[in-house]
């Protein structure tokens, strides 16, 4: 409902703490625009924000020697909703694993206990033709929701290692599962397939790895409880093909957290760019929104980076941490509308769109948002 001239949507009169970690490359860019996204909504709604900024990833280690810093959990775990901008840098790179700057996103998905990442890959139909893809494939839209395992498999098992052995150097990390962990997020993904397609597609390599194996026994165990819902399984292999050749197969993919990873790159691409895609990261008290693309560092402090990740997590926000989807979808219709005016930033593969700046295309959005 919408009440032209007097602002707000609605009275909610409510103020929520938001824990901002910009971190490094373009993070600090991307945020920043988020912010003014996440402000601009809540005057439409009513709400305001008790923003809070803490340190991550390499801007952590250069203040503080640390990529996740104590203040900085214990900030997160006071305050419950985060947003997230991204972390890492070839500066920091020769740094053992425990002191890189991307320990800070994985300490905190771990220490939050952050297993279910929603990451959701929509093309807009504004920007149809920044899809690789040839639009056949594409006439039916792409509006896939990857589901992402995302505190435990190989990023997290133990053991993981590097000794010297009599032939040379041996590095060892180890893929681990227990049922539990498949249970909690196989459940997500029903749930939330329940309210789309009915279809969930679970994906493993169960032909080859035992905790693949175990995940496609859990899962078929939690999908009795779901009789609406459609279940298939597939190899990663195959499914890595199957998003290229005929992604309207899918609804909700369901899948651990390294070959979540890399599906949801290979995905992102089909909604025009990973500039475009966002994530939650729920599961614990707390909640986590950010961007799937990394730092960028190619084109960090240039303006280009592209904000409508971020904006998008703070759709997410609105929608997961504080029940308001209709929030989330002004927002989305915004970012639309903006596309559809064809505005981009310069890192997306929009031809020959209008390239704009990075606190342009933030701006454009905003002013989107007062109006809708
Ligand atoms: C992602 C990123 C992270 C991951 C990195 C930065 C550790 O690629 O969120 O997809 O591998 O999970
Ligand atoms: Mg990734």
């Amino acid at each position: 409902m919408l009440l032209k001239g007097r602002g707000a949507l609605n009275n909610h009169n409510r103020v929520y703490d938001i824990v901002l970690l910009p971190g490094d490359g373009i993070g600090p860019e991307v945020i920043k625009e988020a912010v003014k996204v996440l402000k601009a909504t809540g005057n439409r709604f009513d709400i305001g924000f008790n923003l809070i900024e803490a340190p991550v990833g390499g801007t952590a280690i250069e203040e503080t020697g640390s990529p996740l810093p104590a203040e900085t959990i214990e900030l997160c775990k006071k305050h419950k909703n985060i947003l997230f901008g991204a972390v890492g840098a070839s500066k920091w790179d020769d740094l053992p694993s425990e002191k890189r700057p991307e320990r800070a996103i994985l300490g905190l998905r771990r220490e939050l206990n952050l297993y279910a990442n929603i990451r959701p890959i929509y093309l807009f139909p504004s920007i149809i033709e920044y899809s690789p893809l040839k639009s056949e494939i594409l006439k039916t839209g792409i509006d896939i929701i990857i589901i992402r395992e995302l505190t435990g498999d190989i990023y997290f098992g133990e053991p993981r290692f590097r000794k010297i052995t009599e032939n040379g150097c041996r590095a060892i990390d180890t893929a681990v599962y227990n049922d539990y962990e498949i249970e909690r997020i196989a459940i997500t993904a029903f749930n939330i397939a329940r309210k789309r397609k009915k279809k969930v597609t679970s994906v493993d390599k169960a032909n080859v790895l035992e905790t693949s194996r175990l995940w496609r026994e859990t899962v078929n165990k939690v999908s009795k409880d779901y009789n609406d819902v459609v279940l298939e399984h597939q190899y990663v292999d195959n499914c890595a093909m199957q998003l290229i050749l005929n992604p309207a197969q899918f609804d909700v993919i369901l899948t651990g957290n390294m070959f979540g990873d890399i599906l949801s790159d290979e995905a992102s691409v089909l909604a025009g760019s990973i500039g475009f895609i966002p994530s939650a990261s729920l599961g614990g008290e707390e909640a986590l929104y950010e961007p799937i693309h990394g730092s960028a560092p190619d084109i960090a402090g240039q303006k280009k980076a592209n904000p409508i990740a971020s904006i998008l997590s703070v759709g997410m926000m609105f929608k997961y941490s504080f029940n308001m989807p209709e929030a989330d979808k002004l927002i989305k219709n915004s970012v639309n509308s903006v596309l559809e005016e064809d505005f981009n930033t310069s890192d997306s593969s929009c031809g020959n769109c209008k390239i704009v700046d990075t606190e342009t295309m933030g701006d454009l959005i905003v002013e989107k948002i007062k109006k809708m």
